[in-house]
């Protein structure tokens, strides 16, 4: 593998970063919705093997004392290998100074605690498909 890591924007395919959101099966949009929730970002990550995107993920702050991730994705022959853990230092390392947060996939809430994330007993959310994250384990 030749990986590259880049931390900005330009020259990404949005439609393949939609495509390996569905892949991971997590939740996709249109790839301009993509392209525009990754420009307003406060640290994004990308990864490419030979040119081809493989992983990306990104982080909103204030860029005081708030962070949150979201988007974290590696396309699913390339999972397994050590590129979780590049997104998640490499996100990190731009927000360290912040608390952060997240909400993990089902299942995937072990990934997270390499990294020192800890369930939270009073984390509460508003999500616009309420009753489809609750039918996916998300919510009470
Ligand atoms: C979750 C995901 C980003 C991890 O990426 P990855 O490249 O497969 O992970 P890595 O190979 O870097 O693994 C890093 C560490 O996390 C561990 N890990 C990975 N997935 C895990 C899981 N589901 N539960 C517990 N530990 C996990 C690995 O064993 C590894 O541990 P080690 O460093 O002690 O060997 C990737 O599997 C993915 O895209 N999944 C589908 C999308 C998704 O669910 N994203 C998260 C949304 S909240």
């Amino acid at each position: 593998m030749q990986l590259i890591v880049k931390n900005d924007c330009s020259g990404v395919e949005w439609e393949a970063v939609a495509a390996t959101l569905q892949l991971a099966g997590m939740a996709f949009h249109d790839p301009d919705k993509h392209r525009r929730a990754f420009e307003a970002s406060y640290a994004v990550v990308f990864l490419y093997d030979s040119g081809k995107l493989i992983g990306f993920g990104r982080a909103i702050s204030d860029g005081e004392y708030q962070a949150a991730i979201y988007d974290c994705a590696v396309t699913p022959s390339y999972q397994g290998k050590g590129l979780g853990r590049v997104i998640m230092e490499n996100l990190h390392a731009g927000i360290a100074h912040c608390n952060i947060i997240l909400y993990a996939s089902p299942g995937k809430e072990g990934f997270y605690e390499k990294y020192h994330f800890r369930r939270m007993k009073t984390g509460m959310a508003l999500f616009t498909d309420r009753d489809a994250k609750k039918e996916k384990g998300f919510t009470e």
